[in-house]
């Protein structure tokens, strides 16, 4: 029952997210990236990006798309690359992945100046010299053709999801609060509550594959507010449980929601998580 609705569903996604570009430009054979703000879009193959002046040698010390080891990359600073683009202080960009997979990353992160606590780059794979496959049962292929990996003072200080692989888009759209208010927590909730950092871990993190009433773009898991918000219906300590590890809740061969390290994601994130939808529930 069930299964040819979620294939009607990623159908109609495949439909909607159909090429829009004002202007394309670059070769198409061979992988390729799209760059778009709200008026215009490039595509631009690898022989191009590669051929740029800014393209440098970037090593990452720890690089967690591939289990924490040392990785060296061609690779174009994100600011250099968004330079062409109008990019607004509070945009984020949809980082789309060959899958259709995206994740919004904040703008301001992806343009911080060279030299800024943390730096962003579009590492770009090369026939003559193929990445490794990613680490994992069920991931495929490396992390090409575009990969986007941070060069950071202070480890950590940038979310797992924002190492975006497989990249095939980068564009500029509003920031998700803007976008849905529906996410948006009351004024009177004061600005150091755990609900406000639960919320933006949920922008962050889980946004990619689910809906929040309605809000986000994601397909994959189901919408967490309608019917029910899961903190209407799961003890909170096992909705603790289910975002860590959710098979060590209920385990099925069909399963595709991963556990969640605690590096990326820390229990103090889960907690205020848990507090953003409880506090969402109370309010429907
Ligand atoms: C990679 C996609 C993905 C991400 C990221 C993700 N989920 Fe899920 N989630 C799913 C899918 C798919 C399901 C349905 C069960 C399954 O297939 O694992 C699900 C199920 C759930 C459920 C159970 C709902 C139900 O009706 O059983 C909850 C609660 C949940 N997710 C919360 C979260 C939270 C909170 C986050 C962020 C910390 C998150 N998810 C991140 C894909 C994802």
């Amino acid at each position: 029952m069930a299964v040819p609705m979620i294939k009607q569903a990623i159908l109609l996604c495949l439909a909607f997210a159909a090429p829009v570009s004002a202007q394309t430009t670059g070769q198409t054979s061979g992988p390729s990236l799209t760059l778009a703000d709200r008026v215009k879009s490039s595509t631009l193959s690898r022989d191009a990006l590669l051929a740029r002046p800014d393209a440098v040698e970037v090593t990452i010390a720890r690089d967690p798309v591939y289990g924490g080891r040392a990785m060296s990359y061609r690779a174009i600073p994100a600011a250099a690359l968004l330079q062409e683009l109008a990019v607004g202080a509070d945009d984020f960009v949809q980082a789309r992945a060959t899958d259709d997979f995206s994740v919004s990353i904040p703008a301001r992160l992806l343009t911080a100046a060279a030299g800024s606590d943390v730096e962003a780059f579009v590492a770009i794979e090369t026939a003559a010299a193929p990445w490794p496959p990613l680490p994992g049962a069920n991931k495929k292929g490396s992390a090409g053709p575009f990969t986007i990996v941070w060069r950071m003072t202070t480890p950590g200080s940038v979310s797992g999801e924002y190492w975006a692989y497989h990249l095939a888009a980068l564009t500029i759209v509003d920031s998700p609060y803007k976008r849905w208010p529906q996410l948006a927590v009351g004024a009177d909730v004061p600005a150091v509550d755990p609900v406000r950092q639960g919320l933006d871990r949920y922008v962050a993190v889980c946004m990619a594959c689910h809906r929040f009433d309605g809000a986000g773009d994601g397909t994959m898991g189901p919408d967490l507010a309608r019917p029910l918000n899961p903190a209407e219906w799961f003890q909170p300590d096992a909705l603790r449980k289910f975002i860590r590890d959710p098979k060590s809740v209920r385990d099925w061969p069909d399963a595709k929601m991963a556990a969640a390290d605690p590096e990326s994601l820390p229990d103090a994130d889960i907690d205020a998580i848990v507090a953003w939808l409880t506090y969402k529930a109370r309010r429907k």
